[in-house]
Parts: structure tokens; sequence; C-alpha cells
């Protein structure tokens, strides 16, 4: 069964995501710069391109389980993939340390969620263990049907735009998805300029979808490096909330803290000449509503004067 070939019974609709003209940042940047909104996928992030797959495969080889480690995106979309599937999700969270609204989409559709005393680095650990167990398989990005659902991205944004950009930019945890998004492109014969985006503080980044301090792609993401295919830089925190609140307040795209790593890359490297740049936006900002400092917020009394008031 070719299960990524859609439509599947497991599909929820998941890619076919818009792809934006930021116009203001644009003239601001001296780019002509678009933003693709993975954030609209099902379960809100890009992860659900490769859970289809990695889930429709698992369900085909007649498992009773999938099993993922996750800072919360990969919970939330196999567990909605799972329910899909109607198998079981079991998923193992950093305690403390992911956005609960990604936990409420796991809980939501029925998932085991334990939230271990370690880092999503531990969690992998287990999670590749229990995965080699029997009826159990592991649907972090390590395997790879997730990489092969993840690729369609770049094909997307090729038909979207008509033409190859001269650049990609997009955030770098594991290197699960920068792996995916090189191949798409190989594959359709193009390699526009991969600019990726880590936290320097890997181990304690305010971003939590990226807080990984052991990439599980390193080695693939090195070779993709040293064959002059992707670009890594390191953002220091107040780079990576810039970015995320450029994003918001120049175009209305309210995306979580990881995801703005793309346009972070763009703004330290100063890119300016004119090209045509892509941001890939890994998740939606309804995913993380606590990273908003929401205390410009006012309760008023319920007359025009109280609310003139506030805003003179
Ligand atoms: N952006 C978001 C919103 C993510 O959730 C992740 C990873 C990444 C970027 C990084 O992608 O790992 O393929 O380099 N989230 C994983 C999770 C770790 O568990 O949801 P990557």
């Amino acid at each position: 069964m070719d299960v990524t070939a859609a439509p599947s019974r497991v599909s929820l609709g998941e890619g076919s995501t818009p792809l934006v003209r930021a116009h203001r940042l644009s003239d601001e940047l001296g780019l002509e710069l678009y933003l693709k909104l993975e954030g609209a996928n099902p379960t809100g992030s890009f992860k659900d391109r490769g859970m289809r797959v990695a889930v429709g495969r698992a369900a085909a080889s007649g498992a009773h389980t999938v099993v993922c480690a996750s800072t919360g995106n990969t919970a939330a979309s196999a567990s909605a993939y799972a329910a899909r599937a109607g198998l079981r999700a079991l998923v193992l969270t950093p305690a403390g340390a992911t956005a609960s609204a990604k936990r409420a989409q796991a809980s939501a559709a029925g998932a085991r969620l334990l939230e271990i005393r370690g880092t999503f680095d531990d969690a992998l650990r287990l999670c590749r263990q229990l995965g080699e167990l029997d009826g159990f398989v592991l649907v972090n990005s390590v395997n790879p049907d997730r990489v092969e659902g993840q690729k369609s991205v770049a094909g997307e944004i090729l038909d979207q735009l008509g033409a190859t950009p001269d650049i990609v930019a997009l955030p770098y945890g594991g290197g699960g998805n920068v792996s995916a998004v090189a191949a798409g492109f190989a594959e359709r014969g193009v390699a526009p300029r991969l600019v990726i985006g880590e936290a320097a503080e890997r181990a304690t980044t305010w971003a939590s979808a990226i807080r990984i301090s052991e990439p599980a792609h390193a080695a693939h993401v090195a070779e993709l490096v040293e064959a002059g295919r992707v670009e890594v830089v390191s953002l220091v925190e107040e780079e990576l909330r810039a970015a995320w609140r450029r994003l918001a307040t120049s175009e209305g795209t309210f995306c979580e803290p990881a995801s703005a790593a793309g346009l972070a890359v763009l703004l330290r490297l100063g890119i300016a000449g004119g090209e045509t740049a892509v941001c890939i936006l890994t998740g939606h900002g309804l995913k993380d509503t606590d990273a908003v400092d929401q205390s410009s917020a006012r309760v008023v009394d319920a007359t025009l004067e109280a609310v003139l008031a506030e805003v003179a």
C-alpha cells in the first residue's frame, strides 16, 4: 500500500498550506519575502505531513501503538493521527517544559501522555527502546516515513511560487525537517540556499519546541553543511523573540516562538538584495499563548468615555 499517495483513510487533509507574500516585511527588508504557513495544518504544525505517512504505515503493519518523544507538536500530531487510525498513542514529554495547548491536544485525542522527569533527549532515548517492542512503532522523525511525508512542503513551495526561491529559511531542532526539505527540493532537481536557525541556548531556549540538546539528525545536517547545501545559524534568545514579534505585528502571522527562527536567520544574515526568500513558519501561535505578553490588555467600564480614556 502506498500511503504516501493521497487520499488515505488516515489523512486529515494535511498540506496545501498557504504561501503568503509578506508585503510589509518585504519592503522593510529589501526582499521578496513569502511565508509558508504550516500552522494551517490540521493539528497546527508541519508534523502532520509526516505523521500521516508514519501512522498510516504503522497501522498497515499491524502495530497497536505509536510512540514518540516530543516537545509538544509531535505529540499532538501523533495523537490525532493515531486516533484517526484506531491505534493507541504513547507520548513522552519533558515534564514542565512543553506548552499546555500541545499537551491538551494529545489528551483530547485520547493519547497516553507521560511527562518524564528529564529532557526531550532522555524521552527520545526511552522511546527508541519502546519502539523496539512488539506492536510498537516509533514515530519520531528518525522514522524515515516521517521525513518522506514532510518532503511535500518543498514541492508545494515551488508550485505555489511558480519558481525556485533563492533562499528558504526554517528552524533547526532535531533536524528532521531540514533533511526532508532538502530531499524534497533535490527530488525536484532544484537547490535553493537553505538557511536554518537553531537556538544558541539549545538546552534552555524560550522556544520550547526546539529545546533539544542532541539533534537526532545532526550527522546528516553536518553532511548537508559540508556539501554546501545548508547553512546553520545559532540565534540568541533576543533574535528569536524579535523575529517572532515582528511576524505577528508586521504581518499578522502569529506563529509559535520556534517558528520565527527562519526570519531571525534572514535578519541576522542581512540578506537585502531583492532575493526571493521563503520562511517556513512551522507551527501556529495558538500553540503557545503563554509566550505572549498580554499585560497591556485592560478591563474598563462599558462606556465611551472609559474606552477613549484608554486610547487617548
Ligand atoms: N518548529 C516547530 C514548531 C517544532 O515543533 C519543531 C520540532 C521544529 C520547528 C524543529 O523541527 O526537529 O525537525 O528540526 N518539534 C519536535 C516536537 C521536536 O516534538 O514537536 P526539527
